[in-house]
């Protein structure tokens, strides 16, 4: 019999791993599959469809989690047998708005569970040598302030360009408490600066990595994620 020195996951614990995380943050289930996929597109080595394919698997974990957030109101339906199924749907209207460039990864993945989405476009783009955010461009729902928002992006590292895009929501009327924020990979410092300036917002990641380095990029992290889904 082949011997393996693979490790059979448990099917119902996963491990939590990484740091504790602010009181307005959560993390998807750190399962092995999950490590499994941001292990490929963490690879350097990774050609860029195997990066845009498992980016895009994680990327439809993130939605279905932010969905889990959001409020239902009780629904009773007859069912093919003739009994009541006392269940729920969801309450309010939503809508996606993407950072720009690589929020737009986020958006095939939010429209494959939510069709016909609204989504809005905000392009913030990090100064390459300060990290300072700088605000190009925004087109939202005009009717942004009535709906739940999805914000899309899958990198929080300093968190300047994610408080940018809140600015502008909160400007629009979006109440705090009715952005959620999806990322793929977060540093612990941006997670702070987004729960310092905005405690009510929630911020959904895939993972927490351990920092930033002397480039504000996350470490260990995946580079820069616009240019390998988009780009390289
Ligand atoms: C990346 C990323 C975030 C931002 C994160 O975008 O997609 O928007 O940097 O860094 P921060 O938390 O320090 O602001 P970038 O500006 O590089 O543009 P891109 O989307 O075109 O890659
Ligand atoms: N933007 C990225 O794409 N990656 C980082 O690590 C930081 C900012």
């Amino acid at each position: 019999m082949a011997s393996t020195s693979a490790t059979l996951p448990s099917a119902t614990t996963a491990p939590t791993t990484g740091p504790p995380l602010p009181p307005n943050s959560t993390r998807l289930p750190q399962t092995a599959q999950l490590d499994a996929l941001l292990t490929i597109i963490r690879d350097k080595g990774t050609s860029r469809s195997d990066f845009i394919f498992y980016s895009d698997r994680i990327i439809r974990l993130l939605v279905e989690e932010g969905l889990n957030h959001l409020p239902t109101l009780e629904k009773t339906v007859q069912t093919p047998t003739g009994l009541p199924y006392k269940g729920v749907s969801f309450e309010g209207r939503i809508c996606g708005v993407s950072i720009l460039r690589a929020g737009e990864a986020m958006e095939s993945g939010l429209r494959e569970c939510c069709r016909s989405v609204r989504i809005g476009k905000i392009l913030i783009q990090r100064d390459e040598e300060t990290a300072k955010p700088k605000l190009f461009y925004a087109k939202l729902p005009e009717d942004i302030s009535q709906r739940w928002v999805l914000l899309l992006d899958p990198m929080l590292a300093t968190g300047g360009s994610v408080m940018q895009a809140i600015d502008v929501l909160l400007q629009q009327g979006v109440p705090q408490d009715r952005i959620l924020f999806l990322n793929l990979v977060a540093s612990p410092e941006g997670l702070q600066a987004v729960y310092k300036k905005f405690p009510q917002v929630r911020v959904i990641c895939g993972w927490v990595d351990d920092g930033l380095d002397e480039n504000n990029y996350i470490v260990p992290g995946l580079g820069d994620f616009g240019d390998r889904y988009w780009s390289s």
